[in-house]
Parts: C-alpha cells; structure tokens; sequence
C-alpha cells in the first residue's frame, strides 16, 4: 500500500503546485491545446497547474479544457453560468488555487509564452510580490494590437492609469503577470471585478504598495477567435480608475449609471431641441426625446453598468418591455411635470431639463431592482 492509499497525508509538498495559472477564456475553444503545449513546454520540470476559467463559452471552450484534463492532471476548468467578465474570472481562479504563487495570462496566445517563467521567478524568489510582462520597457513590443485605435485607446489607458498609480509600471494594462497568492487573495475583497483591468486594480488595492518587477514581454497577434475588448470595455476602465480615486465611496454601479444617465439626458434634449427645430409642438418633442433617452439607457446599462448581468435572448426583450413599461410611468412624470413647468414659465430649456432628470433618477431606481437584478 503506498502512502497516498493508506489515509494519511502525503509529505508536504508531495502534488501541490507551485504556480498555478491562470488563464481566463470565452470562445477560445481553438486555442485550448496549444495554450496547454505552450505550458507544458516553459514549464516542464516544475509543479504546476493550470486553471481555465470559462464562462460557459458556446464554442464549448471548457469541453476542450475537460478533454485534456481527463489525462492530465496539471489542467482545470472552472466554469461560470450565466456569468461574463475577465477580471471576475481571473478572481475566481485565483481564489480556486492554492499555489503560493499565480500567473495570469491570456488564453489566446497573445501573451509570449517563453517569458512566463521570468515572471513566476521573479515572484518565487521572493524578490517581487507581483511580475508584470511588459511591452513598454526595453525589449517588449505590442505588435499583436490590431489597428491605429487600439493603439490610441492602449496609450490613452496608460496615461491614465499612471497618473493614478502609487508605483511605477510602464504597462499597467497589461493582463500578463504573476503575482503572491496570498497579496492576491488578501486584495480580492476590495477588487472592482468589472472589466478587464485587473492587474491595475491589484496594484492600486492592494493594502501596501506592491514590490512591483518589470519583464519586457512582447504582444503577439492572434491566431484564433477574436477579441472581446471594445470601447465600453475602456469606459468600465475609465469608471473603475474613478471608483479607486474615491475610494470606494462611489460604487462602480452607481458611476455606471451616473454616466448612462447623463447620456440619456443628452440625447433626450438633443432629440427634443431636433424635433422642436422640425416644427413639433412641445409634448412631441418631449416624447420623441424620452423614447429615444430609453432606448439608449436601456441598451447602455446593459452593455456598460450591468455587462456582468448582460440580458440576452429572450429575457433582453422581456427586460426591455419591463424597462418601456417602468419608464413610460416615469415619462409621464417626465412630460407632465415638464409641460406644466413649460405652462408657467414659457420656458423649453429648464422644462426639458427638469423632466429630464426626474426621468432618469426614476429609471436608476427601476432598473437596479427590477430589471438586471441579482439572480
Ligand atoms: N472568462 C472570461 N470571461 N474570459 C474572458 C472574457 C469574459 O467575459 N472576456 C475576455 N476573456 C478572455 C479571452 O478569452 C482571452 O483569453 C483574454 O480574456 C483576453 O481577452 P481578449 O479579448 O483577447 O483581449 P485583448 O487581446 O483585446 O486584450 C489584451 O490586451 C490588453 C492590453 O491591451 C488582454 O491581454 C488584456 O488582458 C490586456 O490588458
Ligand atoms: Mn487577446
């Protein structure tokens, strides 16, 4: 009977790892096998593991993970329902580990493979709490960014995030590092888990300022799939740099929908001034502008403040009729309260404003409880 059979513990150490990776992935279905040939071959010699983290991808991205898995015991799935969001899943996986050390990679070989072991490295040696594969310092390139735009929203997300920072990093938006379980798991409760900067919110939550290394990594283009990063994502970043200034005292999901509904109100005045322009009389304007403020808050906040709650499907249409329903009652307070303020003071501007806002505040309060609501 070998120790393992006989009920006692194995010596310490004996099938643990020592790093655990973590790769978050949705529709990478096609990168699966390679990404685990790429581990094996960096990692060969040391305990490792590798944890996908899935979120229940229809290209059956986590059946790919279990068929390899089912011959090696190096790789893992965890798999979320009903649930979307890289920095949540880099969360999850990392508190499913236990591994004194962790590494966070991209599961579409963007991220240079060949660096990963400089970054655990540097974390195990125990000269860095956090390692971060970066394409700004001597050596690393960002070849793999698709175009001109990205580009611009990549330096503009640096800037940003520098002036924010308590330590230097030349590519705090990088989503390649390695980093203490431990810092990590002790950050995880004050983590803004929405969007994909998650490096960037550990180092800024983290209760010391992190002992931060750099390691010029380069950026490939993608073979496979394609990428899940788009402009809405940036405002959830822009929105988590805000939620971190003030320390937690705005609730990102507030700021969402702060936003949202600024933009909602834009709208609705722009669409109520065009139509005044076209000729319409004040209570059609008012209406046109209110339609168009719902649509638009409606399809915001469920790509933007709730993405995490995304409706799709048959419950986006029933969320939408529930939201044209709760915001027709808030229209008629909209319109009402505007026309009378319109009565008494001849006055279009503020009385499109004022409908305006009681409109939003309204739709805040629905949508919240009614709409996107926990499940
Ligand atoms: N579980 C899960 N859920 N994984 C996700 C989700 C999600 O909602 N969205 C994206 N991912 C996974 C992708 O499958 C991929 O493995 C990884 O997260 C990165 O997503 P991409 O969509 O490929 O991102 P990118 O290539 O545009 O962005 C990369 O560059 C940024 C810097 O410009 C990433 O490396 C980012 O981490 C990095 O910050
Ligand atoms: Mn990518």
């Amino acid at each position: 009977m070998s120790a393992q059979d006989d009920g006692r513990a194995p010596p310490p150490g004996a099938c643990a790892p020592d790093v655990s990776v973590i790769v978050p992935c949705y529709n990478e279905q096609a990168n699966v096998v390679p990404m685990v040939q790429a581990l094996r071959r960096v990692l060969a010699g040391r305990r490792w593991e590798v944890i996908f983290v899935d979120d229940n991808s229809p290209d059956g991205t986590a059946e790919a993970v279990a068929a390899i898995a089912r011959s090696d015991a190096h790789v893992r799935c965890v798999r979320r329902i009903g649930r979307r969001g890289l920095s949540s899943a880099v969360i999850e996986g990392v508190l499913s580990s236990c591994a004194p050390v962790v590494a966070v990679m991209d599961g579409d070989l963007q991220h240079d493979e060949a660096r990963l072991p400089d970054l655990i490295d540097a974390v195990a040696s125990g000269a860095s709490d956090i390692a971060v594969g970066s394409r700004h310092v001597e050596g690393g390139d960002n070849a793999g960014l698709a175009n001109a735009w990205r580009h611009a929203l990549s330096d503009g997300g640096i800037r940003l995030a520098q002036a924010v920072l308590p330590v230097r990093l030349t590519d705090p938006m990088s989503g390649f590092f390695a980093a203490r379980r431990d810092l990590f798991v002790q950050t995880a409760p004050r983590l803004s888990a929405t969007g994909f900067k998650i490096l960037l919110d550990l180092v800024m939550s983290a209760p010391q300022r992190p002992r931060v290394t750099e390691v010029a990594c380069g950026f490939k283009p993608r073979l496979a799939g394609e990428s899940k990063l788009d402009t809405l994502v940036l405002i959830q970043f822009a929105t988590m740099v805000l939620d971190k200034l003030a320390n937690g005292w705005l609730p990102t999901r507030f700021m969402g929908f702060a936003f949202v509904g600024a933009v909602g109100v834009l709208v609705n005045l722009a669409v109520l001034e065009g139509l005044r322009a076209l000729g319409a009389g004040f209570v059609t304007a008012a209406w046109g502008g209110t339609i168009c403020a719902i649509m638009t808050n409606f399809w915001m906040n469920n790509r933007v403040t709730y993405a995490d709650r995304r409706l799709r499907g048959a419950r986006l249409w029933s969320g939408l009729a529930l939201f044209v329903v709760v915001c027709l009652v808030g229209a008629f307070a909209n319109v009402g309260i505007g026309s009378q303020f319109h009565v008494a003071r001849h006055e279009w501007g503020h009385a499109a404003a004022i409908g305006a806002v009681i409109g939003v505040v309204w739709n805040y309060a629905v949508s919240s409880t009614l709409v996107w609501r926990a499940r």
